[in-house]
C-alpha cells in the first residue's frame, strides 16, 4: 500500500491521548530546557524517551516522566497545537482528543486552568491555518472551512485510575461546564492494574445520566470480573479490549445499545433531514489501536490481534493511534499496518475510515459535515 495514499485518505481518530501524542522532539526539547533549570537530570529522560520497546509498566512511568515537563498552562497549550496540527498535516478531518485535567496547586493550576489551557491551544491552531469546529456559539468563527487541511475537534475528559470517586466527580462536572466548549465525553484511562471500577462507576453514570458519552478502556489486563462490569455498564466505545476471554466476547457482541436519532438521508447529491426519530441498536464499538498494543506486548503478536476477528464478523471497530508520540506511530501508519498485515485493499481501507463517521460522539451535524468529505473523497481516490 502506497504511503502517500493511506495519507492523504480522510481519517478519523477517536481515541488519542493529549500527553502520548506528543512529538518527540517537543519532549526532548522541553526536557532539556527543565534539566539546564536543575530540575530534572537530562539522561534520565532521553533514555526513557529514545527507548522503543517498552513493557506496559514502563509505559506507564514514561507518562509520569511527560506530565513532569508538560504540566504548566503554556505547555499544554503549545503541545495541543501541535498534536492538532500534526493529525491534521496526516487528513484527519475529525479529532476526539482526550486529556485527564490535572491539578497542581504549586503553579496554581486547577483542572479548570488546565482545560482552558487545552482550549487555547486548539484556538491558536485554528488561527495558524486550521479550523476547529465548536458546538458553542461563542466558538462560531472557529467553524468556517477556510483553509484546504480542515480539522474538527472535539474533547473527551480522562478520569486517571489513580482518582478517587470525588475527583472523578469533579472531571465530569467540568465537562459539563464545558460542554459548550467542545467538551463531549468521558473517557476512563490509566494504568489498568491501578484502582477499583466501583470507584469511578457513580461519576461515570452520572456523566451518562447528564447527556456526556462515555467511552472506556477495557481488558488490557484480563481482569475477567471488571471486564464484564464495564461491559455490563454498556459504554458507547470501548478501547483495546486485548484480553477478552470467550464469555466477553459473547458479551460484547450480543450487547446492544439503544439509542434514539435524528437521520440524515443522502439523496441527490443532497443530504435530507429525516425528521423522524428512529431508535436503532448499536453494538459497543471497539477502539483498536494495534502499535500500542504490540509494542508493549499486551498482545503477543501482531497475526493474532483480535483486529481480524472483529473485522470478519463485521462488528464495529475504529483504527485509533492511542499514543502516537509514545508508540512512534501516527494514523496513516495504522491503516497502512492493517493494510501489510491483513491484506486489506484500498476500498476495504478507505469503508473502515468512512465507516468511523457512525462512532464518533459529536451530533448529527458533524456527521452530515463529514460524510459530505468522504463523498468528495470517494469521487477523487
Ligand atoms: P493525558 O491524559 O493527556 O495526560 O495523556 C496521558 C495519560 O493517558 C496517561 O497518563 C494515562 O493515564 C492515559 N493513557 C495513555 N495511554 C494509555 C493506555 O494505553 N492505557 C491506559 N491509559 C493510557
Ligand atoms: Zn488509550
Amino acid at each position: 500500500m502506497e504511503e502517500e495514499w493511506v495519507c492523504i485518505v480522510p481519517k478519523v481518530e477517536l481515541h488519542a491521548h493529549l500527553n502520548g501524542s506528543i512529538r518527540n522532539s517537543t519532549l526532548l526539547e522541553l526536557a532539556r530546557e527543565l534539566a539546564q533549570k536543575g530540575t530534572i537530570v537530562f539522561s534520565d529522560f532521553e533514555h526513557v524517551i529514545r527507548k522503543n520497546d517498552r513493557t506496559l509498566r514502563e509505559v506507564f512511568k514514561l507518562f509520569d516522566l511527560i506530565h513532569v515537563v508538560t504540566t504548566d498552562h503554556k505547555t499544554i497549550t503549545r503541545i495541543t497545537k501541535e498534536v492538532v496540527e500534526d493529525f491534521a498535516a496526516e487528513n484527519v478531518v475529525y479529532l476526539e482528543l482526550r486529556t485527564t485535567p490535572k491539578r497542581n496547586d504549586s503553579i496554581g493550576m486547577s483542572k479548570r486552568s488546565y482545560m482552558e489551557a487545552v482550549i487555547d491551544g486548539l484556538r491558536s491552531t485554528s488561527s495558524s491555518n486550521l479550523d476547529i469546529n465548536f458546538s458553542s456559539d461563542d466558538f462560531e468563527k472557529f467553524s468556517k472551512f477556510k483553509t484546504e487541511k480542515k480539522i474538527i475537534v472535539r474533547l473527551l475528559l480522562s478520569i486517571d485510575r489513580r482518582e478517587s470517586t470525588a475527583s472523578a466527580m469533579e472531571t465530569v462536572n467540568l465537562a459539563l461546564e464545558m460542554k459548550g466548549m467542545g467538551v463531549i465525553g468521558i473517557d476512563l484511562s490509566g494504568n489498568p492494574t491501578v484502582g477499583e471500577w466501583e470507584t469511578f462507576l457513580p461519576a461515570l453514570k452520572f456523566a451518562r445520566e447528564q447527556g456526556l458519552s462515555v467511552t472506556l478502556h477495557c481488558g488490557e489486563v484480563p481482569t475477567s470480573v471488571e471486564i464484564q462490569s464495564m461491559l455490563d455498564f454498556l459504554p458507547g466505545r470501548i478501547g483495546h479490549a486485548c484480553c477478552f476471554e470467550d464469555e466477553e466476547w459473547r458479551k460484547l457482541k450480543s450487547y446492544k445499545i439503544p439509542v434514539d436519532l435524528c437521520s440524515y438521508i443522502y439523496f441527490n447529491d443532497m443530504f435530507v433531514y429525516l425528521a423522524v426519530f428512529i431508535s436503532i441498536f448499536f453494538c459497543i464499538q471497539v477502539e483498536i489501536c494495534l502499535t500500542s498494543n504490540i509494542r508493549p506486548e499486551t498482545i503477543s503478536s501482531i497475526d493474532v490481534h483480535h483486529f481480524a476477528n472483529l473485522y470478519k464478523e463485521n462488528h464495529p471497530i475504529v483504527l485509533c493511534t492511542d499514543d502516537s508520540g509514545v508508540f512512534s506511530t501516527s494514523l496513516s501508519n495504522e491503516y497502512a499496518l492493517v493494510s501489510s498485515t491483513f491484506g486489506l485493499g484500498k476500498l476495504e481501507l478507505f469503508e473502515l475510515a468512512r465507516k468511523a463517521v457512525d462512532f464518533i460522539f459529536a451530533g448529527n451535524d458533524v456527521k452530515k459535515e463529514l460524510m459530505k468529505v468522504y463523498e468528495s473523497a470517494a469521487r477523487t481516490l
